[in-house]
């Protein structure tokens, strides 16, 4: 096998924490593999209206009263480009908010200072295979990487994050994730609020210790799991307060959770309006009584504060909901002692402090400091999107399967783990095709043990490349009563590249691969599941 670029294969080797062995990469599929021309420089024909220079390092910042926090962290400074196109959240462990607009050429010099292997990846963002932050670009401390890509993505909220693989989960736990948002011409005339009412919320939980340092779960048990933190964090700060005026506001929602699943409502019962999912405007606002949010979600929202009085507090919560962790009932034992008696909790539902999976917490208030009369209208279409059907793909009677099972204390795809070095021939897809694709609970022997059903939990799942369409959401197989807590909540018109398939549900989409061949990521982002290899990749050629 060869690899040409700089990043030898040794470090190539090393960089991943599972050492693979190339040679049994499909032959076929190793001589058509771009592997071999990461760039390592900038190269001279691609002429960028858009460089950033961006770094990986540890630092602390301060969360909570006392102590600061050992956190990793990406910063990014722009080289050029527009002014605003890199944009500080402050002294937090996020990276800055990218602003950037359709049609721009990017270019990204990524430095590791971290001390460990380290890549980025634009979650959303419709890129070259080897701007993608697949792992096996993942750099060693020291190193420098350079994307490049034109962004094809129309308006919308994306983000970015490591995707060190084995490593994800924990780092970007420990900090390394920040939002990218797009912009382009159809959503300037929709002239929404932007600058100051333009706001990011991204909704992330994590658990201290007494010297205000993050602790992260160490067990199989809760890593199978996921991780679910007892303090919620927006944009990086606990008990977040966002003072607002009396005017429709646009905030970009993300859930940058490891695992938590967040059900968005008001406390006082006001439904919320969505204006965007994952990365893509939606065609006409939608009113929902409350949102859910898997990791790796965005939401745009439009929260109206209109004639809410100076001085009023509307405090957005995750709401109470059932039935997204395993259901335990004979398996009670060891963990959660107390709120676990209470009948029909799940193992593992109770974080160390206390918040379980689908319990009520506030996650941010909303304070009217100021009354202003204009307030720009909430406009009833936003973009359009054309609805792909059965004649859309070349395999409406047989679509690619995504199936989900726990076994063997081993989360996997298809009965597979990832393999850096592995696609498999129902995930070789033709350059240009659109497929569909049913994702889908494996039933795997093992009965009612933590092995088999017992373990159906909710499963976000993410593809890499071009967002998707949800087709149909089957509920043959749901508990009626835990799933009434959850089902009003999706926002499936829309484009998506990650969404959430709740226990005995079944979905379907249409996914179209088109302009990049090479290996795409898909996988479960529950961060700990995919750490465990609920990771495959597409091979588009
Ligand atoms: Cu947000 Cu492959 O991940
Ligand atoms: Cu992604
Ligand atoms: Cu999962």
């Amino acid at each position: 096998m060869t690899i040409k670029n700089n990043y030898n294969r040794r470090q190539f080797l090393q960089s991943s924490a599972l050492a693979f062995a190339a040679a049994t990469f499909p032959k076929t599929l190793l001589a058509n593999m771009e592997m071999g021309t990461v760039k390592s420089v900038a190269t001279p024909g691609f002429n960028p209206d858009v460089e950033i220079e961006f770094t990986a390092f540890k630092t602390a910042v301060p969360i909570l009263n006392g102590n600061k926090t050992n956190v990793y962290k990406y910063d990014a400074k722009l080289l050029k480009g527009p002014t605003g196109t890199v944009q500080s959240l402050g002294d937090t462990y996020l990276g800055p908010r990218l602003n950037l607009l359709h049609g721009q050429k990017v270019r990204v010099f990524f430095k590791n200072e971290l001390g460990e292997p380290n890549i980025i990846h634009w979650h959303g963002l419709h890129v070259v295979q080897k701007s993608d932050g697949h792992p096996m670009y993942a750099i060693n401390s020291g190193q420098t990487f350079v994307y490049e890509f034109e962004m094809m993505n129309p308006a919308g909220t994306s983000f970015y994050h490591t995707h060190t693989h084995g490593m994800t989960a924990r780092q970007v736990y420990k900090g390394m994730a920040g939002m990218i948002t797009v912009s382009d011409a159809n959503e300037k005339k929709l002239e929404l609020p932007h600058g100051e009412y333009d706001l990011p919320l991204v909704i992330q939980d994590r658990t201290f210790d007494e010297n205000n340092q993050l602790v992260y779960v160490h067990s199989m048990h809760d890593r199978m799991l996921g991780f679910l933190g007892s303090t919620i964090l927006v944009n990086g700060q606990p008990n977040k307060e966002f003072e607002v005026k009396s005017r429709a506001y646009r905030f970009r929602a993300l859930n940058g959770s490891n695992s938590r699943i967040y059900k968005l409502g008001w406390d006082d019962g006001t439904p919320l309006v969505a204006i965007g999912t994952d990365g893509h405007l939606l065609e006409t606002p939608e009113t929902k009584p409350y949102i859910m949010m898997a990791p790796g979600e965005r939401v745009d929202l439009w929260l109206d504060f209109s004639g809410r009085a100076v001085g009023s507090k509307l405090v957005m919560y995750s709401l109470p909901y059932q039935g997204l962790m395993p259901a335990m009932g004979k398996m009670q034992q060891g963990r959660g002692r107390g709120r676990m008696g209470m009948g029909m909790m799940g193992m593992g539902m109770m974080s160390h402090g206390g918040l379980g999976q689908g319990d009520k917490f506030p996650i941010a208030t909303f304070k009217v400091t100021a009354k202003v009369s204009d307030s720009p209208k909430l406009p009833q279409h936003l973009s359009t999107i054309k609805r792909f059907t059965d004649a859309d793909v070349d395999n409406a009677g047989n679509p690619i399967p995504i199936g989900l099972s726990m076994g063997h204390m081993s989360p996997r795809i298809n009965g597979r783990s990832f393999a850096m070095d592995k696609v498999d021939a129902a995930e070789k897809v033709a350059l240009g095709s659109h497929k569909k694709i049913r994702i889908f609970h494996e039933h795997t022997e093992g009965g009612m043990g933590m092995m088999g059903g017992m373990m159906h939990m909710a499963h976000p799942i993410h593809l890499h490349g071009q967002q998707y369409q949800v087709i149909s959401r089957k509920t043959t197989h749901v508990n009626a009563e835990n799933y009434a807590t959850v089902s009003e909540g999706f926002l499936d018109k829309g484009w998506k590249d990650t969404v959430l398939l709740t226990p005995g549900e079944e979905i379907e989409i249409i996914k179209p691969f088109e302009d990049y061949t090479g290996l795409f990521l898909y996988h479960c982002h529950n961060l700990e599941h995919e750490d465990l290899g609920m990771m495959r990749q597409f091979y588009v050629s």
